[in-house]
């Protein structure tokens, strides 16, 4: 559904790597509300163009507007703080958390609880968190993730630890969203539980970015899709559009449908 605002406008985006240029001139538009693929074969430029987004990359030319304001020169906290919030490749580092601790993790710029604060007003910091908990809860509920909330990451399959992400990130209560191969590595039922996932959020209203390799994946939720090859866009347009495209179904020969590498 689009509201008729755009969520995102990338104008002439160019991000270069020594000779590489990973983005070439690249545009496109995000409508908000709207569920938005990127795809293209590996190498293509995709994780690059979804970083310059979120703030890690730096353009090095071309401007990006969020919600009407220009955030190419941003760092990563305030293009959060302006309600955009992303999934990332491997929840490695967090083996150790329990779901609802990670969960809670994805609410750190919402909880403003100081550490001063919590020595000085302990009974009030405590209610804080009681609070926060219960919102972690809240959100696990709705994503169907709460038998899992006292389970460690490392102890949970694959494609749970994927939407126990998805539920991080939606925890920091978004607008729009970014997500990165969220169903890369999994087995086509967790393939289907984190799709099942991602629609979910979808029908909220958050704006959702999604990179995928799984052609089928981005054909049955994205409303339109941009194609990348070495760079550069080579189209944006309905999923059906796109791939009825010969120089599409070209970029791809080589990349099976279905494959996520
Ligand atoms: N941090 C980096 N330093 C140098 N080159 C990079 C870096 N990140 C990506 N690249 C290069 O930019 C191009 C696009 O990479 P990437 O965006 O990761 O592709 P994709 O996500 O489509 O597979 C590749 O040639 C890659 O080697
Ligand atoms: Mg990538």
């Amino acid at each position: 559904m689009n509201s008729g605002e755009e969520a995102l406008v990338v104008e002439d985006a160019v991000l270069r790597f020594r000779g590489i240029v990973a983005v070439d001139s690249v545009s496109f538009e995000v409508g908000a509300g709207t569920t938005f693929g990127v795809i293209g074969p590996n190498g293509a430029g995709k994780t690059a163009l979804l970083n310059c987004i979120s703030g890690i990359y730096r353009l090095d030319q071309g401007s990006i507007l969020l919600y009407g304001q220009q955030i190419q020169h941003h760092q990563p906290h305030r293009i959060t703080a302006l309600g955009l919030s992303r999934t990332f490749q491997s929840t490695e580092h967090f083996r150790e958390f329990t779901v609802r601790d990670y969960v809670m993790l994805g609410r750190a710029q919402q909880a403003r609880c100081s550490v001063l604060g919590s020595l000085l007003l302990w009974p009030i910091a405590e209610r804080a968190e009681r609070a926060e908990r219960q919102r972690a809860m809240a959100v696990l509920d709705r994503l169907g993730l709460v038998e899992f909330a006292t389970e460690r990451l490392s102890d949970l399959p694959y494609g749970v630890q994927k939407r126990v992400d998805i539920a991080r990130a939606v925890a920091a209560e978004p607008k729009i969203m970014l997500m990165d191969e969220p169903t890369s590595g999994t087995t086509t039922s967790e393939r289907d539980a984190v799709s099942h996932t991602i629609r979910t959020v979808a029908a909220t209203g958050v704006t959702i970015v999604v990179i995928d390799h799984d052609v089928d994946f981005v054909t049955r939720h994205c409303d339109r899709v941009l194609v990348v090859n070495y760079g550069r866009a080579i189209g944006v347009g309905t999923p059906k559009e796109m791939l009825g495209r010969p120089e599409v179904v070209e970029a791809f020969l080589g990349t099976p449908v279905g494959h996520s590498a």
